[in-house]
């Protein structure tokens, strides 16, 4: 049900938070401040200060954002997008390293520069794939809770001196709930206690059926350290994406997800945002989560400013006016008055939900004294 707080009806019509309680009383509804009354009472406070009401649903709020689904001749080839997931320590950022150093665009730039979440490896053959780093997978958490899916291949890191722990079966359950493809990469070979059958062993045991067991699930052994068969795995990965044919179409207003968002001295909110259809630009308006902006710089894995960025592309978005959390969805809109809108919208509805909450909380504590 719509729903909406004194004080927040009172800020929008510009009149006291006393004066509508007083008219609210009048009206035999005894309110505080912060409490939350419904549409058609709102409804007649409002005409009773004179204004007249206009209802904003969700849908004519938002209309403006969804886009239609894109039409088969539109789409294109796109990179696979790829979460490396796996037991703490179990070497998915030493893995992700040493992909990276094998990637030729980098080894032209000097090497890494920075560290970033994701980022896309573009492979001799010139494939590329995107990475997603995820440390202690919070961040594919939220966005498979928002139901974003960003993910096509899942690489579970498993090092077979260790074999499945904890965070293994829980990256599992994940990869399995959002329905997506795992590649797992028996890592850390290169120790002699390393028992890759083992782990290929207790997979079964979680429903992972490898191939060498008549499976359909790739499993490469590799060493980060070493740096042994990062080509095989990537192999791996590319056969699993050809299966996937994954397609989006660039030539449309950008949507996204973030990865990682946070405040720097000197440089603002910056986000991590994947592109997943369309092409972004310096100058374009966002609303990204509650917050909105205008891109000021978009910035690669290497540190180097992009004018766009494309599908399947992680790039540093600069021009936040608030910073989003990991899973918001991030969509271009066509102007400030827009972005201005949404975002008011959404900020206003979540203070009301976290009202709501509260207020339930203090009604359960005031039940629980009685
Ligand atoms: P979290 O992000 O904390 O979950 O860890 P992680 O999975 O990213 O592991 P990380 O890459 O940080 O590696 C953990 C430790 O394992 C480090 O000391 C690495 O040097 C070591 N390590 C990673 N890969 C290998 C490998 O192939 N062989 C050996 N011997 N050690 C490795
Ligand atoms: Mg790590």
């Amino acid at each position: 049900p719509e729903t909406i707080t004194v004080q927040e009806l009172g800020n929008r019509m510009a009149e006291r938070g006393g004066n509508l309680i007083k008219a609210l009383m009048k009206m035999g509804v005894m309110a505080t401040i912060n409490q939350v009354i419904d549409a058609d009472t709102a409804e007649l406070v409002v005409e009773e200060f004179g204004h007249k009401a206009k209802r904003v649903s969700d849908a004519d709020v938002e209309i403006g954002l969804v886009s239609g689904p894109d039409t088969e001749s539109e789409m294109t080839g796109r990179p696979p997008v790829v979460t490396v997931m796996g037991h703490v320590d179990h070497g998915k950022t030493s893995l992700l390293d040493a992909m990276r150093e094998s990637d030729v665009v980098s080894g032209e730039a000097g090497g890494i520069t920075q560290h970033i979440g994701a980022y896309q490896v573009k492979l001799a053959s010139g494939a590329r794939i995107t990475f997603i780093d995820t440390p202690g997978h919070a961040a594919f958490t939220a966005m498979r809770a928002r139901g974003a899916e960003v993910t096509d291949i899942v690489v579970l890191v498993v090092a077979a001196n260790d074999g499945i722990m904890p965070q293994t079966i829980e990256a599992i359950r994940h990869a399995q709930a959002a329905k997506v493809p795992i590649v797992v990469a028996i890592n850390k070979i290169d120790l002699p206690e390393a028992d890759p059958s083992r782990v290929r062993t207790e997979l079964l045991q979680h429903d992972i059926v490898v191939e060498e067991m008549g499976g359909d699930v790739q499993t490469v052994e590799v060493s980060a350290k070493k740096r042994l068969n990062l080509d095989k795995l990537e192999e791996a990965i590319l056969l699993q994406a050809e299966i996937l044919d994954l397609k989006a179409n660039p030539d449309r207003v950008a949507e996204g997800a973030v990865v990682e968002a946070k405040m720097e001295r000197g440089r603002g909110s910056v986000a991590t945002v994947l592109i997943q259809r369309g092409t972004l630009r310096v100058g374009e308006t966002f609303v990204c989560g509650k917050e909105w902006g205008r891109v000021r710089a978009l910035v690669n894995e290497r540190g180097e400013r992009l004018e766009e960025a494309g599908p399947a592309s992680p790039v540093e978005v600069l021009g936040f006016n608030g910073t989003p959390e990991a899973g918001d969805d991030f969509i271009v809109v066509e102007d400030e008055a827009k972005a201005r809108e949404v975002s008011g919208y959404r900020q206003r509805k979540d203070r009301e939900t976290q009202f709501v909450k509260s207020a339930r909380g203090s009604m359960e504590q005031m039940f629980e004294r009685i």
